[in-house]
């Protein structure tokens, strides 16, 4: 009797086991059935290469290749899927991956855009080309070295100025809805640097004309009516490169992934200028 149902209880045991392994066996076949169904899409992202930190390394492109049926859609996915998986060496910034922090601006087949709102082309036959910004120095791979950039960026002071500032801290600024609106489409600048890195006047000058980012964020301060240095800041743009330099070639316009105007905000700024040294000729 005893032998019985041990006899019936191993059997139990040993039917349950089959059953399970039977189970996963036919799970594991139809992942690998389904695998098999799927065919691969191999693409290619050639990306450039540079590493100061290796003595005599020559900036070169480096292919990897991803199957796209493995990776996000996005070129900032693949970019995070190679150095993940691939090539930990690779380096680049990003940080929000949503259009929100800037830090993944580089230049993707030929036009300066973030890399986290640039989805991969779907067309395997052609590889997708991965620079830094260009015209910048290069820290390393498609980082590219942003001090000049941020220094101008200071130099416009960003920042609301009162002439009497004995209420700082307090809420009493305010501003009506209308000119808060004046504001839309200048505001929402998240300085990815796309703009002023594809304009050939900001190539050829960096060093002296602000560039269509920089300037856009001196204009967004001079028409703010809280701001009461207007005058002072039109008057350090006077000289013949901070603003001049600027020939409306539009392609800042053109490649900003914000979908924002520069080229209009500096045609903006002209016009101000034009005013205010009338007005100074009338003073005198
Ligand atoms: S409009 Fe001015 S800032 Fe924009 S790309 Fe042309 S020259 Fe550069
Ligand atoms: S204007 Fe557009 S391209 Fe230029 S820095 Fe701002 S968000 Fe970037
Ligand atoms: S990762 Fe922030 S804008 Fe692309």
């Amino acid at each position: 009797m005893y032998g019985t149902r041990r006899g019936t209880l191993r059997f139990l045991l040993i039917a349950s086991g089959c059953s399970m392994l039977g189970k996963s066996v036919a799970v594991r076949y139809a992942q690998t059935a389904a695998a098999a169904a799927v065919q691969p899409r191999i693409k290619k992202f050639q990306v450039y290469r540079w590493d100061p930190d290796t003595p005599g390394d020559k900036p070169r492109m480096q292919t990897y290749e991803i199957d796209l049926n493995l990776c996000g859609p996005m070129v900032l996915d693949a970019l995070i899927k190679i150095k993940n998986e691939m090539d930990s060496t690779l380096t680049f910034r990003r940080s929000c991956r949503e259009g929100i922090c800037g830090s993944c601006a580089m230049n993707i087949n030929g036009g300066n855009t973030l890399a986290c709102l640039d989805k991969i082309d779907s067309n395997l036959s052609k590889p997708t080309k991965i620079y830094p910004l260009p015209h910048m120095y290069v820290v390393k791979d498609l980082v590219p070295d942003m001090s000049n950039f941020y220094a101008q960026y200071k130099s416009i002071e960003p920042y609301l100025k009162k002439r009497d500032d004995s209420k700082e801290g307090k809420e009493q600024y305010l501003q009506s809805v209308e000119d808060r609106q004046k504001l839309d489409g200048l505001y929402e600048c998240i300085l990815c640097a796309c703009c002023s890195t594809s304009c050939p006047s900001y190539w050829w000058n960096a060093d002296k004309y602000l560039g269509p980012a920089v300037l856009m964020q001196a204009y967004r301060w001079m028409i703010d009516s809280r701001d009461e240095f207007t005058e002072e800041r039109l008057s350090k743009l006077q000289d013949p490169f901070s603003l001049y330099r600027c020939h409306t070639i539009m392609n800042c316009t053109r490649t900003c992934p914000k979908g924002l105007n520069p080229g209009k905000a500096i045609a903006e700024i002209k016009k101000m200028m034009a005013t205010y040294k009338e007005k100074k000729a009338a003073a005198v």
